[in-house]
């Protein structure tokens, strides 16, 4: 594998494997979001869905059969050159690796992305890893990041959950991407 800036972060253990999810990890992921605070609860259908129609976008890792990361994505119909981040997840013991720098890098280097160049995702304003998260993948990218409401508190989610920033990372030059990754 070609390192890059992006996927620089050595995981120390090699233990820890990335990988397309299969029909067969769907409750394993859904048990994965499920404990994380702070993330939306999907139903398990959801998540077989990711790991079945959406496996080409979404990415798990591993460690020795355990899953301890999972990130899912879409490429809109409308906008071929779009990643939609849609969650990403780490479990608490596996966090602070560049394991979701990795996960998200695992995707955007598969051939099934090779026309995006740009990466979005929904944020709410509270939660700072993510920001971390996202501001460290456009720097690794050198592009933009740009941010404005997207779901709104009010507007779309009836007073039921925070007002979700849509962040635009991009346009991003390929060459910036690992030429080839683990997943
Ligand atoms: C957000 C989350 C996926 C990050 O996972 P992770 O594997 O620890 O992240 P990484 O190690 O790849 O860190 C990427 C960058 O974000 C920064 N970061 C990660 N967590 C951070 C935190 N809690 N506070 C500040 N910065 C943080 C890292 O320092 C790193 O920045 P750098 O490259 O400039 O040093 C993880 O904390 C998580 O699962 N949180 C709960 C679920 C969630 O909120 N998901 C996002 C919304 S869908």
């Amino acid at each position: 594998m070609q390192t890059t800036e992006l996927s620089r972060r050595k995981v120390p253990s090699a233990r820890i494997h990335l990988r397309a999810p299969r029909r067969q990890d769907g409750a394993d992921v859904w048990a994965l979001v499920q404990g994380t605070a702070g993330l939306d609860d999907n139903s398990m259908y959801c998540n077989l869905l990711q790991c079945t129609h959406f496996a080409a976008t979404c990415a798990l890792a591993e460690i020795d059969g355990a899953v301890v990361g999972w990130v899912s994505g879409y490429i809109p119909p409308e906008t071929p050159d779009v990643l939609f981040v849609w969650q990403v997840c780490v479990s608490e013991k596996a966090r602070g690796q560049g394991l979701a720098r990795r996960l998200i890098a695992s995707v955007l280097a598969r051939d099934v992305c090779s026309d995006v160049r740009v990466v979005h995702s929904t944020i709410t304003e509270a939660n700072k890893a993510s920001w971390a998260l996202f501001g460290s993948i456009a720097d690794s990218l050198e592009a933009d990041l740009n941010r404005q409401p997207h779901f709104e508190r009010d507007d779309h989610f009836d007073g039921r959950h925070e007002t979700e920033y849509l962040v635009s990372i991009g346009p991003f030059e390929r060459a910036a991407l690992p030429l080839r990754d683990a997943a």
